[in-house]
């Protein structure tokens, strides 16, 4: 009897999962296009199509529990590099991991109006806001401000940042390196960033400010109706309005004082377009914001994230290979931290870069495809994109590929060193957590540099613990760290 109903069980199982899976290649594509390349026409497809109903009702649980990065990883194993989801047949959102999604041009592939929700956030007047021509110069405004030459200058700052907030820990104690790293980022930003002008006074409310900016930017419902008279939406509209008046204050005084700093706000005032017209207090204070948002929640995540992976307890001989890399550098160098001297922790700059192929803050990237193109599959399928696609793709998926990273879920930093350097052997865009091709990341040395100044203090300077569980990932976030507090303890210590 039990075995009866078991198996009257289990059919109707297999039928339901035959039911979904059959709606799941239902999509098998037709064909749509005739392409002509080298005079011959080839009829090409379109990508397999899933519905969003289907998605669901397959996936639900496992969206729940792990979030939409392993969705798309599950369907990227069943329907091959190139897909399609419809939702409603309203929106087509094709899901490429491929390297064409950075490297086509602007005229097929196109930042998409999902950027329009940063309009508010950063202000009238710049970047998706503005034409492409005057976005590009503003980019390369952006660019030219934390650009290597700029960079060095930035070092010194960031040491300074770094040694005064440490010096404010105990002789032991335990904290949450989450929160830690948050805080001292925003100092580390606001330094460089706004430049000494912003003193202890101002900082504070800068910090609220931004952070108040923030989070009431960036919900759900902004990304579809930025100017809905939400109450969330009320606050971001009177943070960025304060902030926008604190930073216009600046640029006048900077102007007026006619003493040239080095920092980025100084940059920008130096900056010209290209009829030699320099920007406006609105355009400097909106690219001042962007570049706070871009580089705030990114960089303290990844530094959160490089701790965690270094100090859990299957990390350790991670940990002691860069604890002996900052002996042997003091070794030669003493105390002292410059440039140079942070371009020679190859084995934390790894511990960080893989920190970051597992955990990419930027996870889902998005854009739209201007006309349509066709695309070539791993698996050896051309398909055809139509013109209005909305199209993403999916760092944590791209990065953690099977055929360029062995054992790809494992923290390995030593994947990254000579004989290895598995994101040099696999090709061009293997490595993404910094996006790449046209729109990639311009703060990367930034990052780096501000993260292993961090790191190389706290290893010189601490004995660390990992005392809280590894972390999960917050998955319902759009730009995704780690979920909750993570807990360490620290001693002080001299390394050598
Ligand atoms: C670990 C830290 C960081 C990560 C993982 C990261 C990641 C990214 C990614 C994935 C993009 C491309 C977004 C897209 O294609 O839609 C991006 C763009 C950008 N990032 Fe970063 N970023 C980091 C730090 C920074 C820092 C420190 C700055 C500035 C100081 C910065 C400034 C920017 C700007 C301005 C853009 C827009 C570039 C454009 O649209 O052409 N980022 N970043």
């Amino acid at each position: 009897m039990d075995l009866t109903i078991t198996s009257l069980v289990a059919a109707c199982l297999s039928m339901a999962v035959l039911f979904v899976a059959t709606k799941m290649i239902q999509q098998r594509p037709r064909t749509l296009y005739l392409y002509e390349k080298e005079n011959k026409e080839e009829e090409l497809l379109l990508p397999p199509v899933m519905s969003v109903v289907s998605v669901l009702t397959a996936y639900l649980p496992t969206l729940i529990a792990k979030g939409l990065p392993a969705v798309i990883h599950d369907l990227h194993s069943r329907l091959g590099s190139v897909f399609t989801v419809s939702v409603f047949g309203l929106k087509k959102v094709t899901l490429l991991v491929t390297a064409h999604f950075f490297q086509a041009s602007e005229s097929e592939i196109r930042q998409s109006n999902i950027y329009k929700v940063t309009v508010p956030v950063f202000g009238r007047g710049v970047l998706y806001d503005v034409d492409l021509a005057t976005r590009s110069r503003q980019i390369s405004f952006c660019t030219d401000s934390i650009k290597p030459i700029n960079l060095r200058g930035h070092v010194d700052s960031m040491v300074h940042e770094v040694e005064g907030y440490f010096a404010q820990w105990g002789e032991d104690g335990v904290v949450d390196i989450k929160y830690e790293m948050g805080n001292l980022i925003l100092l580390i930003a606001n330094r460089c960033l706004l430049g000494k002008q912003f003193g202890e006074s101002k900082l504070e409310q800068v910090s609220t400010l931004l952070h108040e900016l923030f989070d009431n930017g960036f919900h759900l419902i902004s990304l579809f109706f930025p100017y809905l008279p939400t109450p969330q939406h009320r606050r971001r509209d009177k943070a960025r309005a304060m902030l926008g008046e604190m930073i216009h204050e600046a640029v006048r005084s900077r102007r007026n004082s006619g003493v040239a700093e080095d920092d980025v706000l100084q940059k920008f005032l130096d900056s010209k377009y290209i009829n030699g017209r320099c920007m406006t207090e609105n355009e400097i204070a909106g690219l001042l914001i962007c570049m706070m948002f871009a580089a705030q929640h990114t960089s303290s995540s990844t530094s959160t994230w490089t701790g965690a992976c270094l100090l859990s307890h299957g990390h350790r001989s991670y940990l002691a290979a860069a604890i002996q890399e900052q002996k042997r550098i003091i070794q030669q160098h003493g105390d002292r931290i410059n440039w140079g001297i942070l371009l020679q922790m190859t084995t934390l700059t790894h511990c960080i870069k893989e920190a970051l192929r597992l955990h990419p803050p930027a996870n889902l990237l998005i854009r739209h495809a201007s006309k349509s193109f066709s695309v070539q599959t791993r698996q050896g399928h051309r398909y055809q994109i139509p013109k209005g696609h909305t199209l993403a793709t999916c760092t944590t998926v791209g990065n953690r590929l099977p055929y360029i990273y062995k054992d790809p879920n494992v923290y390995d930093p030593s994947r990254f060193g000579p004989g290895r350097e598995e994101d040099k052997v696999g090709g061009k865009f293997s490595y993404t957590p910094f996006s790449a091709g046209r729109h990639v990341c311009l703060g990367e040395d930034f990052a780096y540099m501000q993260i292993k100044v961090i790191w190389s203090h706290l290893l010189r300077n601490f004995d660390l613990e990992l005392i809280s569980p590894f972390p999960e990932e917050e998955w319902e976030k759009f730009i995704p760290g780690p979920k909750g507090k993570v807990m360490v303890t620290y001693k002080r210590r001299r390394l050598l």
